[in-house]
């Protein structure tokens, strides 16, 4: 056991050097239940450890020079989830501001919330925008947290915004969508990571993601420890990124 410790922390502070760093990594943080279920736990557990788990990514993901990850934390469709579940991903939303604001302040992360605010509870809501208020000129990391976050419901926010900006038709572009929704002013992500074997964007930034590379990994959410995320990072390096191009003309920008 002790030598397992070992062995996984020398794996965990000896990575090597990554070659290319996404700007913007999203993350769906899958697997919380199936891992509390292997264990014989309460679905609760397994969002407490998957919440440890947040913490460590973070850290990673800052070490790593990531400048941007958004984290899946709460779907539109999670609202068809048993209603203790529902209240107990709330709560683990306000524990995480009440108790890792300030140090996130302190590394330098810019907290952002995307989705709906409405339909939250008003006390938590106000937190949240309190939390991205305290953190709003922190550049290091800018961390959106997608909470009550469905990819079509955006699409629907934004084409409403527009109507009402009065934008004709015929003026509306890809550009004119992507200024209109949550994340108009960050780059698109580079890398999506899954977590728990599952191969589906699940409502997730299908905008944003249209020309994201993908990660998947059986390994559950808690288990998905810096040294996996250094290996997805990896993997993102060697991956070829031809935006519908041919090898031929990449061979030739570069
Ligand atoms: C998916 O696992 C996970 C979620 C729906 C919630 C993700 C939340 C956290 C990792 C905690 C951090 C949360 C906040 C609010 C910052 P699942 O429950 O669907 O797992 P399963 O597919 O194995 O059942």
């Amino acid at each position: 056991m002790t030598l397992m410790t070992n062995e996984k922390q020398l794996s965990t502070t000896n990575l090597p050097k990554l070659e290319k760093v996404p700007t913007h990594v999203a993350i769906i943080m899958d697997g919380n239940g199936r891992w509390a279920k292997q264990r014989g736990l309460p679905r609760s557990e397994g969002h407490r450890q998957g919440t440890e788990n947040l913490r460590r990514i973070i850290r990673g993901a800052v070490e790593f020079g990531v400048q941007v990850m958004t984290i899946y934390a709460f779907s539109t469709e999670n609202w068809s989830r048993p209603r203790r579940e529902v209240m107990l991903l709330m709560r683990i939303l306000e524990m995480v501001i009440d108790r890792e604001l300030r140090e996130l302040h302190d590394e330098g992360v810019q907290i952002r919330h995307i989705g709906e605010l409405d339909g939250i509870e008003p006390r938590l809501a106000r937190k949240v925008k309190q939390a991205c208020e305290y953190t709003k000129d922190n550049q290091r990391l800018i961390l959106n947290v997608a909470f009550n976050y469905g990819g079509r419901d955006e699409i629907v926010h934004a084409v409403q915004e527009i109507v009402r900006d009065g934008i004709h038709a015929d003026e509306i572009t890809e550009e004119t969508i992507s200024n209109y929704i949550y994340t108009s002013d960050l780059p698109d992500p580079d890398l999506i990571i899954r977590t728990s074997g599952e191969f589906r964007l699940s409502n997730f930034l299908i905008w944003q993601g249209a020309y994201s590379e993908i990660y998947t990994t059986p390994t559950y959410w808690p288990d998905f420890d810096k040294a996996e995320f250094h290996k997805a990072l990896t993997e993102y390096g060697n991956r070829r990124r031809r935006f519908g191009k041919t090898d031929e003309q990449i061979d030739n920008e570069a």
